[in-house]
């Protein structure tokens, strides 16, 4: 109460004679100078007190929200300046996590998953070692009655040169030990239906997720029924020494072929690109990247492929073949008998599971071009559709006939 009265005290008496700091208005221009200078600070002044308590406030948000976030929070350590503090001494932006996702189990949404996984680096190093893996895809309705033999495939093998994911129908659980290289390995999943669209969803899906991996570098979609008809070195070996990709492509003039064409796919489709193949892929990670960023033509499939169209035999056979032809083999390493005409193929049972058949589909006595200039005996790597009985036959020959 007094200081007003203070003020205008001395606002009346003395401040013109004494040229000390004054609230009244001077004439003399030093001094008019010296209020600036006087003011300026002031505001500063304020300035930093409003900083410092609002940035204390901050900081006590922060403290509450890396409680529960565990994340990284700038703090004000008292002097003004400024540090990441980072609690649990965690590394936010792990190298490690982000060229190698440890949990598979994530809330993406499709699209957000599908972006995330066409991301290519523009270098061409990494900034480690990388070893090429190759991921094996399983595409299942529910249980994989075939495990065992797959378990053996890859007993033993160095686990820096493959990884696994199953994509299973919503709801169901593998039920597998914490030593099994299938523990964990199972991926958000979302109901398909045989012969629509979501089929070909679910394939992205899992080479989308795959794609998280960097070292991952060839990808190969099997099912429940497939099995390895080589051992592991000599499939790694043959999948990553190729130059080609493994998707069956071919121009097929009958209903089941170009019948199926719609016309309302022109102009970006045209008859001329129509072509079909085995749903049983292999693809480098170029192609993979490639197709997971497709929306363009996937959009058109989704839209004119129905009914009785089957995507999963034409979106990828038609895509290769009209912008990535050359780096395409055009055949399948997946062995499927078709030899009877019927909807599905033919089915082995335990008792065609014989070492005369095992044998003729490592070497069919057909030879296929491997890069090019070479040929092989060596069409199929897997093969199927083995029924659940057909494991037992199946183990006693593993090993002498398929060396795993
Ligand atoms: C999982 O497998 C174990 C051992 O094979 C078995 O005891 C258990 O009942 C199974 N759990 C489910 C949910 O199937
Ligand atoms: C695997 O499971 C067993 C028992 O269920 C447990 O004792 C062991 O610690 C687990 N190992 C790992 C690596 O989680
Ligand atoms: C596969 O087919 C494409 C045409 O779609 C062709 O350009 C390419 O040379 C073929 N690949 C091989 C290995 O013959
Ligand atoms: C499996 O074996 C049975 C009995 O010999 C035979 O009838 C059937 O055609 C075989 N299946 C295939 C797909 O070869
Ligand atoms: C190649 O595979 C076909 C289809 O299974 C079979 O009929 C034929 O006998 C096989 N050829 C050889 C030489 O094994």
């Amino acid at each position: 109460m007094a200081m007003p009265k203070s003020i205008r005290e001395e606002k009346n008496d003395d401040a013109e004679s004494r040229s000390q700091p004054s609230y009244a208005p001077v004439k003399d221009s030093s001094s008019i100078n010296l209020l600036r200078v006087v003011s300026v600070l002031i505001i500063f002044v304020v300035g930093i007190v409003i900083g410092l308590v609002s940035s204390s406030h901050i900081n006590r948000y922060f403290t509450a929200e890396q409680f529960y976030s565990n994340k990284a929070a700038i703090f004000n350590d008292g002097n003004g300046k400024f540090f990441i503090n980072t609690r649990k001494r965690e590394d936010c932006l792990s190298m490690k996590r982000f060229i190698s996702p440890k949990y598979l189990s994530h809330s993406m949404s499709d699209e957000e998953l599908f972006w995330r996984a066409s991301l290519v680096p523009k270098k061409d190093e990494f900034p480690f070692d990388r070893v090429p893996k190759v991921a094996f895809m399983f595409l299942t309705r529910g249980p994989l009655p075939l495990l065992p033999l797959w378990e053996r495939f890859f007993q033993g093998q160095d686990e820096n040169k493959f990884s696994i994911y199953v994509h299973a129908l919503p709801g169901f659980q593998l039920n597998v030990t914490n030593s099994s290289v299938f523990y964990r390995r199972q991926i958000p999943s979302r109901h398909v239906e045989w012969g629509t669209a979501s089929l070909v969803d679910a394939e992205r899906r899992l080479l989308a997720n795959a794609l998280l991996d960097f070292s991952n570098e060839r990808f190969v979609l099997l099912s429940e029924s497939c099995i390895p008809v080589y051992n592991f070195p000599t499939v790694y070996k043959y999948l990553t020494g190729s130059m080609h990709s493994f998707v069956e492509s071919y121009d097929d003039l009958t209903r089941y072929g170009r019948g199926r064409y719609n016309r309302r796919m022109q102009p970006h489709i045209k008859l001329g690109d129509w072509r079909k193949g085995s749903q049983w892929f292999e693809l480098n990670r170029y192609l993979a990247a490639t197709v997971v960023a497709d929306t363009k033509y996937y959009t058109i499939f989704k839209k004119y492929c129905w009914p009785s169209c089957y995507p999963d035999e034409h979106y990828l056979p038609t895509f290769l073949h009209m912008f990535y032809g050359s780096m395409n083999a055009n055949r399948t390493v997946t062995y499927v008998d078709w030899s009877v005409i019927a909807p599905h193929p033919g089915t082995f049972r335990a008792v065609n599971v014989t070492e005369g058949f095992i044998e003729s589909i490592r070497n069919n006595a057909t030879a296929c071009s491997y890069n090019i200039e070479r040929m092989t005996d060596v069409c199929y790597l897997f093969a199927r559709k083995f029924t659940p009985d057909a494991l037992e036959p199946l183990l006693s020959l593993s090993s002498k006939l398929m060396h795993y």
